[in-house]
């Protein structure tokens, strides 16, 4: 079969047995086109619990369809690729938690959504990349404990002086490995060009940015800026994605690092086998555990 071919049979299929296509912002371009929705990890819960159709299929890794199910436990969920998870969101277990919220008694636990649904029931907020900043500024506690990404937390703490942080030492496999010698590296051979990061990065990395945000936010940046040239420090896809959105300007990975091979591992075949129900993977979740994981998902999207 052909890319088109297999394309044409997913359309085919998504229709005839209600299933709306969710495809985070790093799946592949063809995974692109058959999607209902594209985008980053905040729009996606949203559209996972708006969606009308009976059945979700989430492009993206496990935590994501994951929080589908928990805000749509009617709804069945496929993650089309079992394999896909997220180091960072299992590099943290509850009993690692249960010790830090000893640590620091009276600390409010906000939890990047990159962790499991497991930890998010002992949590009091969740947060995106793209919405931890706001939430974070609205808690009316003083004192804050960020699991698990450092990283982000730190940006976060940067941008909330008043409010006093602790973190877990954990983190994305993929952006905590580009250094400042990365930076300098991709600015030398482009230079003019414009450094657009996630928060995932090390605050060295962030500090060098032109502009810091989600992935939705680098990519909505990239087109509406009137710059030509762009650096683009997340996963490599963007680089992709945003040179078939606007091919008069240029796009260029701040590290070839910048690879998530569980983001890459999903194929169009493997939505395709998951539609024929000969593939993939539904979550299924117990009852308890989403009733308590919800409190911290919904109190997210709430805002
Ligand atoms: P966002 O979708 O919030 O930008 O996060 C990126 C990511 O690492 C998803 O796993
Ligand atoms: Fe997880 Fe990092 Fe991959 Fe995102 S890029 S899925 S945080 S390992």
């Amino acid at each position: 079969m052909t890319v088109k071919e297999v394309q044409e049979e997913i359309i085919r299929l998504k229709k005839e047995k209600d299933v709306c296509i969710l495809a985070h912002a790093y799946q592949d371009q063809a995974i692109f086109e058959v999607a209902d929705y594209i985008g980053d990890s905040f729009g996606l819960s949203v559209q996972g619990r708006d969606a009308a159709n009976s059945n979700i299929m989430m492009c993206g890794v496990r935590f994501m369809a994951e929080t589908c199910k928990v805000l749509s436990p009617e709804k069945k969920v496929y993650l089309p690729n079992p394999i896909a998870g997220c180091p960072m969101a299992e590099q943290m277990s509850v009993e690692d938690l249960r010790e830090m919220k000893k640590k620091y008694p009276g600390y409010a636990v906000v939890c990047y959504i990159n962790t499991t649904t497991e930890l998010k029931t002992e949590c009091d907020l969740c947060v995106t990349s793209s919405s931890a900043v706001r939430l974070v500024k609205k808690l009316k506690e003083d004192k804050v404990l960020f699991i698990p990404d450092p990283n982000l937390g730190s940006y976060v703490a940067k941008e909330i002086p008043e409010k006093e942080f602790a973190f877990y030492n954990g983190g994305c496999p993929r952006h905590i490995i580009i250094t400042h010698d990365d930076v300098l590296a991709a600015k030398k051979a482009h230079p003019g060009a414009l450094l657009l990061v996630h928060p995932e990065c090390r605050l060295e990395v962030v500090a060098e940015a032109d502009f810091i945000g989600a992935t939705t936010a680098i990519m909505d940046y990239a087109k509406e800026s009137d710059a030509k040239e762009f650096i683009i420090g997340t996963e490599n896809s963007i680089v992709e994605h945003l040179q078939f959105d606007c091919p008069d300007k240029m796009f260029y990975p701040l590290s070839v690092k910048l690879s998530c091979m569980n983001m890459r591992v999903t194929t169009l075949f493997d939505i395709y086998n998951t539609l024929r129900g000969v593939g993939g993977e539904e979550i299924v979740l117990d009852d308890k555990i989403i009733d308590s994981a919800r409190v911290c998902i919904d109190r997210m999207i709430e805002g």
